[in-house]
């Protein structure tokens, strides 16, 4: 069972509506695909998207009374444009990205996201291609340095190069390929648990998990596709689960906005890039105490939510006008942007 996270906060974002069309690029267990198809019925539709074939085999069951109206792909949601087009998908009203692991994937010893339970150090949510978690790390055996970069970067691990060292030494001793070894491996590298509340191996996990599905370039890619097919009052909201993740929605959705030299400042050329957008929520909104109590996975969740607006005046659609992020008032002066 996955409990979809800050649901009426992303329904009230998106809005849906009769006849509206709407994807949703993370179907996990399709909770937020079913609300948003109850509240734009009879007639709206939802394209869902999920990398994970397991994912789209259980909505397709669960979503199949609302007919013709759902459609589910097994594809990575930073191909959304290519597989929106291929439908005639067009003029989308709102899209959804849910980012992260579904309870099913980390419930699942087999799949080996978890250092709970034991399993194969899988960790592909696509497990029709790509490197396991435990080909990435034979490849990576005589690059320690490496290996703890990417520990730094994606887990943020302080002891990311005694861990990365620790991981190179005994996979020339032995192949690591499940997820208790790596657990223990971590473990003995940073000396036990030591009462601490999350366990020593959480942020290597993690890392690797990142690593392994390319999360980072996938949301890059798939916040562009997404905002270039909504329609004109269309909104796109992303619910992330670590800063990475959130740093990378809340820049784009700057970029879009334009905020840097605005309009309204008195400004007469517009600096953001296309299509433009609004915010939707002011603030990135986090779960209430009590969806925190009932469900503990959500104590990560941030929900951001922007509207795509028409262009601004002289800026010809589809033309990217951004000079810098940061001009200086003097490039305040009215020139034409093509
Ligand atoms: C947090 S769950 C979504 C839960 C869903 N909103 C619900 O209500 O059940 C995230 C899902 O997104 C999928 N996913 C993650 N990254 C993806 C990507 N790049 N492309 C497509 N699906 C992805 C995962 O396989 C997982 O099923």
């Amino acid at each position: 069972m996955h409990v979809p996270v800050l649901l009426p906060e992303t329904i009230a974002a998106l809005a849906p509506r009769a006849g509206g069309r709407y994807i949703d690029g993370t179907l996990g267990g399709g909770g937020h695909a079913e609300a948003i198809l109850e509240k734009s019925g009879p007639d709206g539709a939802l394209l869902g998207i999920d990398r994970d074939e397991a994912a789209v085999a259980r909505c397709r069951e669960r979503l199949s009374r609302f007919g013709s109206r759902f459609e589910a792909v097994h594809a990575d949601f930073a191909s959304m444009a290519d597989v929106a087009a291929e439908r005639g998908f067009s003029g989308v009203d709102g899209i959804l990205l849910d980012l992260g692991v579904s309870s099913f994937q980390l419930d699942e010893a087999d799949r080996g996201f978890s250092f709970r339970a034991d399993g194969p150090l899988d960790m592909r949510m696509d497990r029709s291609r790509g490197e396991t978690a435990a080909e990435w790390i034979a490849a990576r055996a005589d690059d320690p340095a490496g290996i703890a970069r990417v520990l730094r970067e994606y887990g943020e691990e302080p002891a990311a190069a005694r861990i990365a060292r620790a991981i190179a030494r005994e996979q020339t001793q032995a192949p690591i390929e499940s997820t208790a070894r790596l657990a223990a491996v971590v473990e003995k590298a940073v000396g036990g648990r030591r009462g601490a509340a999350r366990h020593p191996a959480t942020r290597t996990f993690q890392a690797i998990r990142i690593a392994v599905n390319d999360e980072l370039g996938q949301v890059s890619r798939a916040v562009e596709a997404a905002l270039g097919l909504l329609a004109e009052g269309g909104v796109l909201a992303v619910i992330t689960f670590h800063s990475l993740e959130d740093r990378i929605v809340k820049r784009a959705f700057a970029a879009h906005e334009g905020r840097d030299v605005s309009l309204q400042q008195g400004g007469s050329e517009w600096r953001g890039d296309l299509p433009a957008v609004e915010r939707v929520l002011r603030r990135p909104v986090a779960p209430s105490e009590a969806e925190t109590a009932s469900n503990p996975r959500a104590r990560s969740a941030r929900l951001r939510a922007v509207r795509r607006i028409p262009a601004p005046a002289g800026v010809a659609a589809g033309a990217s006008p951004r000079i810098s992020p940061f001009p200086s008032p003097t490039c305040l002066s009215p020139r034409r942007t093509a």
